[in-house]
């Protein structure tokens, strides 16, 4: 019998108030039953917000330091289970193992991270214009943070979200993604095994409509943060308008890999195939555009099908296994029609193409790594973002057309250039209007201690990880104190 999971609501594991539940399968071998999950609603929703409610001032009033050192045994907690998670996300999630381990450890970093800003979350100090006053800012909690998460980095991204509005003093409710509810309940065991107090990260797991809709738009979420598709992120928005609620949102990505003639081609084809399938293309930061020199193109072109064709797609727990499955049959289907448009558009397609639906690969969402090459910029496969292992490759003549290719599309997230020539990659990272540039290394692979998010249809101006996300969680408040005992009407006297 697999295993049944509640809601974690304060301090306590329920189960939904209709009783219903919903199955999370295996994608690499959907036979497999990981565990049944609470399908929530709307009044489970309103208990867990009650919960966070009652869980703020007493959270809010404990020091920060006291609060991070709960965050740090958490840390520690995570790395004395870090297999165990691991093993559990690429059960629930589908990415090879190597990949969750970095899922964990991307966590466990965010966590030490966030540790850390109980000792920090600096303000400042300035000088008055009046004699006798003295003046500084602090940061100050927002109340109950709303946390809705993806399944391409079940631990991570709950924990760039989480961790920080721990830190601050906000209570949290997290919708984990349907497909990954697991990664976040091992999550939060972690942090309840760490002495969180009851009531400070409630967990509710169901749908996007009955738990996702009503936890935005309830009076008493003081902020949402998303990460997802740019659909659904526009829809976050809008929930949060009225209220004028601050709202985080990380959204989709179509990457570039800019390859110059003068690149070093074997670290441009690592590069590429690691960026546009690693994690089976299914990160927003994934690589799902080159555009490469003319004078390397055949070169880099031949080099870069042989070596997708040449990769081992099967189930993330075998050891030989370099690319796991697509996470569930939506996302398959739309690798699928993406490979038809690309067809139907006239690129050539020069690796893979097809489902894989045998042996090993019979009960699985397994998908080939596939490159089409002479795109046209505004192909759809070369614009629109696919979350899903394709690669469009696109010849430009120069660095000029390269970056003008790479700004060209909707989104802002992450590019890179592989190039020898100093002068081309300062003029490449000035001119790409992403959040992210890499030199000499694919588009993915940020870390913890850099602020992650991008530009466009991206982001709506937020980052995440790093300090910036203290900007997300916090609020400021600037504090005049007079001392003079008269008075002093500033800008006046
Ligand atoms: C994502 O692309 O969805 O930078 C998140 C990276 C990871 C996080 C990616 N550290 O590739």
């Amino acid at each position: 019998m697999a295993k049944r999971y509640g809601n974690y609501i304060g301090g306590a594991w329920k189960d939904a108030a209709s009783g219903r539940t919903f199955d999370n399968r295996n994608p690499a071998d959907t036979s497999e039953l990981i565990g049944s999950f609470a399908d929530s609603g709307p009044e489970d929703v309103e208990r867990a917000i009650a919960c966070a409610r009652e869980a703020y001032p007493r959270w809010k009033a404990l020091p920060a330091p006291k609060r991070g050192e709960i965050l740090y045994r958490a840390a520690e907690i995570l790395v004395k289970r870090k297999e165990d998670f691991s093993r559990d996300m690429t059960r629930e999630m589908g990415k090879v193992l190597d990949e969750t381990r970095g899922d964990v450890q991307e966590a466990i970093d965010m966590t030490y991270y966030m540790a850390g800003e109980g000792r920090r979350q600096f303000g400042q100090t300035t000088p008055s214009e009046m004699p006798d006053k003295f003046q500084m800012s602090v940061r100050q909690p927002i109340g109950i943070a709303g946390l809705i998460t993806p399944w391409n980095f079940p631990m991570a991204i709950p924990s760039w979200k989480m961790m920080p509005a721990l830190i601050l003093g906000n209570t949290v409710v997290i919708k984990p993604a349907t497909d990954t509810p697991l990664s976040v309940v091992n999550l939060i065991e972690a942090l309840e095994q760490a002495g969180l107090p009851k009531g400070v990260v409630n967990m509710v797991t169901g749908s996007g409509s009955s738990v996702g809709s009503p936890l935005m738009s309830h009076k008493d979420v003081g902020m949402v943060s998303f990460t997802g598709s740019t659909e659904v992120g526009r829809r976050v928005s809008e929930a949060c308008a009225p209220a004028f609620k601050h709202c985080h949102l990380e959204m989709g990505g179509k990457n570039i890999i800019m390859v110059m003639d003068d690149a070093r081609l074997d670290l441009a084809v690592e590069g590429a195939l690691w960026g546009g399938f690693g994690t089976t293309g299914q990160r927003c930061t994934a690589a799902s555009r080159v555009a490469v020199h003319e004078k390397v193109y055949k070169e880099f072109l031949d080099r870069f099908s042989a070596g997708a064709k040449g990769l081992r797609v099967g189930n993330g727990l075998e050891p030989k296994s370099q690319v796991g499955p697509c996470v569930n049959t939506s996302q398959l289907e739309t690798v699928e029609r993406y490979v038809q448009i690309g067809k139907d558009e006239g690129a050539r397609l020069v690796a893979g193409g097809s489902r894989l639906g045998k042996g090993d690969h019979a009960r699985g969402y397994f998908h080939e790594p596939t490159v089409f090459a002479d795109c046209s910029p505004k192909m759809r496969v070369a614009y629109e973002e696919i979350f899903g292992p394709v690669v469009s490759v696109i010849p430009v003549k120069s660095l000029e057309q390269a970056i003008e290719v790479g700004n060209s599309v909707d989104y802002g997230l992450s590019a890179s250039i592989y190039t020898q020539d100093i002068g081309k990659a300062f003029t490449a990272m000035r001119e790409m209007y992403t959040g992210i540039f890499y030199v000499n290394a694919p588009t993915i692979g940020a870390e913890t201690h850099l602020p992650f998010g991008g530009t466009k249809n991206t982001g709506n101006g937020h980052r995440e990880a790093c300090v910036q996300a203290l900007e997300v969680f916090s609020e400021w408040k600037s504090i005049y104190i007079d001392f003079s005992g008269k008075l002093q009407r500033a800008q006046i006297d």
